[in-house]
């Protein structure tokens, strides 16, 4: 089984007030990602890369087709049943980070676990460990005001990962950063691959930063117009390594959480 499967997704915006104002924003996609891969998406403005990630990650339905994460339809998921999976099995990065800006950055990383029922020591716990893993441990009581685009966009991978998520899905992270800090993200998401077998979607328009995951995906006018592996990625190597889907059933990521949040 695979982690995250896309069956013949479609979206189409704005049909209801007349096909002619319609736009066909993904147009038939389907794509299987394994845990463990560093997945990059590239394609022009307007291709549909936003649209299709935001199917994969629940935030938007798909007018027809489905998306199964770890085997679940996302169609057949309530918007409570359907949020409760985005907060524990999906992490989410925009390009704008984020960050609640009267919380600090501990309580920011944290809140997926808060809003989820577990505890605030638990909470807090969990969300300076991700800090340490991201390299912002020392920021941890700032305000994001207080901090870099760099050291936000750090801060909201962190988000993304306490809650020990099935797949990372990042919307162009690096977009409203410098190359310096393009390059500690993008290999933060690298890392985060390779040392916790993590799974990273990654949406991006530079083509250095697609280079750098095992597979790299190309979007055109709503469809998928190409899907390589690039076997000298830096990504590639752990996927080979990645975890195996346990005999009878369930991806074993579960049981391979590195913090225990609940
Ligand atoms: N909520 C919406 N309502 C109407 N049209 C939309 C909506 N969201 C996206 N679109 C349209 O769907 C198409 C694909 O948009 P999408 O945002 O997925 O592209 P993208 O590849 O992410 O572009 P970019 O690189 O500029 O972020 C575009 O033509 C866009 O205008
Ligand atoms: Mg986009």
């Amino acid at each position: 089984m695979s982690l995250l499967r896309a069956e013949n997704l479609e979206k189409a915006f704005g049909v209801a007030a007349g096909a002619a104002a319609g736009v066909q924003a993904v147009r038939g996609v389907d794509l299987e990602v394994e845990a463990g891969q560093f997945v990059a998406i590239t394609g022009a403005s307007g291709s549909g890369k936003s649209t299709l990630l935001h199917m994969l990650g629940g935030i938007t339905r798909p007018t027809s087709g489905r998306v199964l994460l770890e085997g679940i339809d996302l169609a057949v998921l309530d918007d409570d049943q359907l949020a409760l999976v985005r907060r524990r099995r999906i992490g989410f990065v925009f390009q704008r980070y984020n960050l609640l800006p009267e919380l600090s950055l501990v309580e920011n990383v944290g809140l997926p676990l808060v809003l989820d029922g577990v505890s605030e020591s638990r909470s807090d716990a969990a969300a300076r460990e991700a800090l340490e893993t991201v390299g912002m441990g020392h920021r941890a009581d700032h305000r994001p005001d207080a901090l870099s685009g760099g050291e936000q966009q750090r801060g909201a991978i962190a988000r993304a990962l306490v809650a020990s998520p099935a797949v990372v899905l990042a919307d162009e992270p690096t977009g409203a950063l410098d190359s310096e800090n393009s390059r500690r993200v993008v290999e933060l998401l690298r890392r985060i691959v390779t040392d916790h077998g993590q799974t990273v979607i990654l949406v991006t328009h530079d083509p250095g930063i697609a280079a750098l995951a095992g597979r790299s995906i190309r979007m055109n006018d709503g469809r998928i117009i190409s899907d390589m592996t690039q076997a000298d990625a830096p990504g590639q190597l752990l996927a080979s390594n990645a975890p195996r889907p346990k005999p009878g059933g369930g991806t074993g990521h579960r049981s391979q959480r590195k913090r225990g949040g609940r």
